[in-house]
């Protein structure tokens, strides 16, 4: 991702400043949602764990072993999700989805830091990294309910 557009610039430092300083890292006790899925193509994993009470994500924390996109994305999904509906975060996920696939989303909802990602979509092997996160949380919403 090589660029000297400003923007590109700025969402470089978005992106490392989550995967140096990765929000809501750790293991959640007491969680009611409690999921590992590993990118099939290089192995890394994340470990993302819930506390999901009345419908709504009370608490959220990851952790786990991957790339900067992987690393910065896993951040950027907990912090958007946490305090959330079940329905709004899965639903943030079918954004985040489309975005990744170049399609157009929809932007009523402020994506914040995510906004960020969404030069990946040009680079078709960083996908699975920025999607793994995500993939693990609409498979934990949807195993927990
Ligand atoms: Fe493994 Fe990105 S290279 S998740």
């Amino acid at each position: 991702m090589s660029s000297n557009n400003p923007l590109d610039m700025l969402y470089r430092q978005v992106i490392m400043d989550h995967y140096k300083n990765p929000r809501n890292r750790g293991v959640l006790e007491g969680n009611s949602v409690d999921i590992n899925m590993n990118n099939p193509t290089c192995g890394d994993r994340i470990h993302l764990t819930m506390k999901v009470e009345d419908g709504k994500i009370t608490d959220v924390k990851f952790e786990g072993e991957g790339c900067s996109i992987s690393m910065s994305s896993a951040s950027m999904m907990t912090q958007a999700i946490k305090g959330k509906t079940v329905e709004e975060a899965l639903k943030l996920a079918t954004i985040f989805s489309d975005m990744m696939q170049g399609k157009e989303y929809d932007d009523d909802i402020d994506l914040g830091d995510i906004e960020a990602l969404q030069g990946v979509s040009k680079f078709p092997a960083r996908i699975k990294c920025a999607t793994l996160a995500w993939k693990a949380m609409e498979k934990g919403l949807h195993q927990h309910h």
